[in-house]
């Protein structure tokens, strides 16, 4: 089995080493974060030292990472990682549930997360570092850009295009053929019906944009 260190200790953490067990592809060494949080465990997976670890790791020949970390308002923590756990030279697995049920006739990029129950239906595409959270159905033709995240029961009708570093929040429905642009913020629950502009925040339903 391949070696794969998880990068953050978060919540989200605990979803990703759930995956990674059930799948038994690969074999999780050990999970890095700050210095206040290490030698606690997480699901009885070591955080064995601070991100500046890594480069150590890799030297040792672990070549695999998966940045473990969450994200809702803000996704720049986990671009920063991937950029300087790219520079070491780590590859990035794309971690997917066994319950997930992902097409073969999508493309899934380096990076991403597909959790438990997740549907990634046909000609859709998964850019880097997405995360597609429990129990969330992008339907046929999306596109979900890079660093984006989909969460827990959230729908994209056919032909939805999300941008980057977009949040679609759990439960929300965004109807077929929208555009939404890149740091967007879609509240919890919402109905989108309209295209949104880069780096508004909508909720409710219909979405309406506030200002928080
Ligand atoms: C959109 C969101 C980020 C706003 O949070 P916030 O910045 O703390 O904003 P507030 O709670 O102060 O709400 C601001 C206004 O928006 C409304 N609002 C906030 N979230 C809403 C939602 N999901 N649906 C409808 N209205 C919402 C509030 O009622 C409030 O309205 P008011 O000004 O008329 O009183 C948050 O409510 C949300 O939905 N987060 C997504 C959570 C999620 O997806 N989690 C998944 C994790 S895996």
């Amino acid at each position: 089995m391949e070696k794969v260190i998880l990068v953050g200790g978060g919540g989200h953490c605990k979803s990703i080493i759930d995956t990674i067990r059930e799948s038994n592809k690969y074999e999780i060494v050990g999970i890095l974060d700050t210095e206040d949080k290490v030698d606690q465990s997480i699901l009885d997976v070591k955080i064995i030292g601070v991100d500046s670890l890594a480069k150590n790791l890799f030297g040792d020949g672990i070549k695999n990472a998966v940045i473990s970390l969450g994200s809702i308002k803000d996704t720049s923590l986990r671009n920063k990682l991937s950029l300087s756990l790219k520079e070491i030279g780590f590859s990035f697995p794309a971690i997917i549930d066994n319950t997930a049920i992902v097409s073969k006739n999508s493309k899934i990029e380096e990076g991403v997360y597909i959790g438990k129950g997740a549907i990634v239906n046909a000609d859709s595409y998964i850019g880097k570092f997405s995360i597609i959270n429990t129990g969330a159905v992008v339907e046929h033709d999306c596109k979900v850009s890079s660093f984006s995240h989909i969460s827990p029961r959230a729908t994209l009708c056919g032909s939805v295009l999300v941008g980057s570093r977009s949040h679609i929040g759990a439960n929300a429905t965004i109807i077929q053929g929208i555009k939404i642009g890149s740091d967007v913020l879609v509240g919890a629950g919402s109905t989108i019906i309209e295209d949104i502009e880069n780096s508004k925040v909508v909720v409710g339903n219909p979405g309406r944009e506030i200002n928080v």
